[in-house]
């Protein structure tokens, strides 16, 4: 039996959506409507819900309608467990799952895998490799049971060797921490490695059918551990506490790592037209997502298998009409339930509307249902 990630999606006050009640479909919910109408305010309703924080604004206050005093995100996912979100200007955030408060934001992560693809995901090359590292992380902690702890533990003993080293403690006194650190750090570093590589073989063939002109290009993995090649991570911590000492800081280390896959030998960025950046974007996406059901399928929990959300804003920006087709194509094929925006309203001739699909058009805030709105 397939398990519906989300079933049951109601929003209320937030930005311009004031009450709205959506049945999305299984597989791909196309949102279409002009500019200002409330469409990426309908992806921020899901990803509030699975991350608990929104993709726009760091502090909530600017989310809730104005004039209102909270806003309210409810949903039903899985096997109808229900979900809610709840943010009041004075007394601030909280989140249900199956009734039960959620204190840590990672339990509501492995219940809702989801990827977020903005307008500007061509930018992915641009933006540093912090971006990278958290994209790469998302697929190492839906596939890799320990991925969490290790990372958890490492940013925790990084804390107090960085707090150490701010403090001008002694040398024994910072390299205390050294053990545990590199302990975790190559851990780490051994499970996203590994990761990258199942995922390029999953990116290759995806990218090549959304690309086709780059079918018999070369692909490869250019990882960065975050210290320095051939050395153990322990024995870079002790030969540069100095260095560390005067940055007041630690700087080797996985939270510096950073990775690309480099086509026929070249980093995207220099080869690719915007285009071509966010069809590599979207496939590495895509890609993340199958390497997640077929992680979970191979580990026998097929009934379970997570299907994850992907939501696309603005699918148009930058893609002719043939490779939006190609996205839509490749998206009908995933197993995930996608959600995806455009202004576009021709866009919906792109799909089948099936039990499998769903459009819903957004005016002033109002979302239909293009089925409901025919009968
Ligand atoms: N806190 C708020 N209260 C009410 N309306 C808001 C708030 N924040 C933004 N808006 C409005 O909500 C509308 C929907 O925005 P958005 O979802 O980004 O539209 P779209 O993605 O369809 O172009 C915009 O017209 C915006 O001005
Ligand atoms: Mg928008």
């Amino acid at each position: 039996m397939d398990l519906l990630v989300l079933n049951q999606l109601t929003i209320s006050n937030l930005r311009n959506i004031s009450d709205v009640t959506i049945r999305p479909a299984h597989g791909i919910n196309l949102i279409l409507g002009d500019n200002g109408s409330g469409k990426t305010t309908l992806l921020e309703a899901i990803h509030l819900l699975a991350l608990g924080r929104s993709f726009r604004t760091r502090t909530l206050k600017n989310a809730v309608q104005f004039g209102q005093q909270k806003l309210q995100i409810v949903a039903k996912i899985k096997n109808d467990i229900p979900v809610g979100l709840l943010f009041d200007l004075t007394d601030g955030l909280q989140i249900r799952l199956n009734s039960a408060r959620v204190k840590k934001l990672s339990e509501l992560a492995s219940q809702l895998p989801l990827q977020m693809i903005p307008a500007n995901c061509h930018q992915f090359f641009e933006q540093g490799p912090r971006y990278r590292r958290q994209l790469l992380d998302w697929g190492v902690f839906h596939v890799e049971p320990d991925f969490n702890y290790h990372w958890q533990s490492y940013r925790r003993v990084l804390q107090q060797r960085n707090s150490a080293l701010r403090q001008c403690k002694q040398n024994d006194e910072i390299q205390l921490w050294d053990n545990h650190l590199a302990n975790h750090g190559e851990q780490i570093s051994r499970l996203r490695q590994q990761y990258l590589e199942s995922l390029l073989d999953h990116f290759k063939a995806i990218f090549s059918r959304l690309c086709p002109e780059y079918l018999s290009a070369t692909y490869s993995l250019r990882y960065q551990s975050g210290w320095q090649k051939e050395q153990s991570l322990k024995d870079v911590l002790s030969t540069t506490v100095e260095r560390d000492k005067q940055l007041a800081y630690t700087r080797s280390g996985c939270h510096a790592a950073d990775w690309t896959f480099k086509v026929n030998d070249s980093d995207p960025s220099t080869i690719f037209s915007r285009g071509q950046q966010k069809l590599f974007f979207l496939a590495l996406c895509m890609a993340q997502q199958q390497a997640v059901v077929v992680n979970s399928i191979a580990k026998g929990n097929a009934a379970m298998s997570e299907i994850g959300i992907i939501i696309i804003d603005d699918i148009s920006s930058e893609l002719d009409d043939q490779h939006q087709m190609l996205v839509l194509t490749e998206l009908a094929n995933l197993h995930a339930q996608s959600f995806i925006t455009s202004t576009d309203l021709s866009l919906s001739k792109s799909i089948k509307t099936t039990e499998q699909n769903a459009v819903f058009h957004v005016k002033q805030g109002v979302v239909s249902n293009k089925d409901e709105t025919l009968s």
